[in-house]
């Protein structure tokens, strides 16, 4: 059945009532659009779970710095809507930026402290932007479980914690990273990637992937680690390092030794674009 698309907050609030009045619980999955079956995990995972699917599209403007991609994001929305219906989404929210920030909007959300790390040192401002807008889409779809996908470990704290320290009654349930056959994790900017680019970039999951071998083989020192991915990077035609990390999988911050769950993450740019990568580990 084709979802009901709506871009407005009565007729979503309403729709969601009705789905309330049936006893049926929300399950919710935040996107961007340019879906891909990463996405397509996630509404199959709320599909499997919950009684009523609502999937939104919304290219938030205020988690793009002022040199980010904002502007060439794709936004395939008719291919998206097929996509949401075949997942079998049941409401798809597609608000336009005027709706979500009306003139006078001031108010946002800082996770402090998680926000400023890894993705957060070189994208200022771009956790606001995704808590803020992660929040106000809670609170209009006001849902019983909330998917996110594994591939953005940074922001899946980030929101967490956020729930956590603002006692929202939602429940995130994480997704493993989907990723083509030869382990590049998927991602909308894939495409941007030349013929050279697209080989190349299959080293983020090789880098993690010995990353995590070498844990496993009884390593523990975090910059040994750390060194081990950044070389793997350099020696890499085209790929630019932007950070390797090993840190706790938790707070984000750096260990000296590693214990207990570790986060392995990677940023690395091809060009123009800038991918990234993790894996969690039990040490
Ligand atoms: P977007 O990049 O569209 O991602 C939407 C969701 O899909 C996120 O939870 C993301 O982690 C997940 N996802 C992306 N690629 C994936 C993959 N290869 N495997 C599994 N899941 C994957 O993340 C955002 O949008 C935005 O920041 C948003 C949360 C919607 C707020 O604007």
């Amino acid at each position: 059945m084709k979802p009901v698309v709506v871009s407005t907050e009565t007729p979503l609030r309403d729709a969601v009532a009705a789905a309330r009045r049936q006893g049926k619980t929300i399950g919710f999955v935040p996107t961007m659009g340019a879906l891909h079956p990463g996405h397509v995990s996630l509404i199959n995972a709320a599909r499997a779970a919950d009684g009523f699917v609502v999937a939104s599209i919304f290219v938030n403007p205020t988690q793009f710095g002022p040199k980010e991609d904002l502007a060439r994001y794709p936004r395939p929305l008719e291919r998206d809507l097929e996509m949401c219906a075949a997942a079998g989404a049941d409401l798809v929210f597609t608000p336009e930026p005027a709706t979500m920030y009306p003139p006078g909007f001031q108010t946002s959300i800082n996770v402090s402290e998680l926000s400023t790390v890894l993705e957060g040192a070189t994208r200022p401002g771009h956790f606001q932007g995704v808590a803020t807008v992660v929040l106000k889409l809670f609170n209009l779809v006001q849902p019983d479980r909330a998917y996110f996908g594994q591939k953005d470990a940074q922001q899946l704290r980030v929101v967490q914690q956020m729930l956590r320290d603002l006692n929202a009654p939602v429940e995130v349930v994480v997704q493993p990273t989907v990723r083509e056959p030869d382990g590049l994790a998927l991602s909308s900017r894939n495409k941007h990637l030349d013929a050279d680019q697209r080989r190349e970039a299959v080293v983020l999951n090789r880098a993690l992937e010995e990353a995590e071998a070498a844990i496993r083989a009884g390593e523990r020192d975090a910059a040994v680690i750390e060194r081990r991915m950044a070389d793997r990077i350099a020696a890499t035609p085209g790929a630019v390092l932007d950070y390797a990390a090993a840190v706790d999988a938790e707070t984000l911050k750096p260990v000296t030794s590693l214990r207990g769950t570790v986060l392995l993450a990677l940023a690395v740019t091809f060009g123009a674009t800038r991918l990234i990568d993790n894996r969690v580990v039990q040490c």
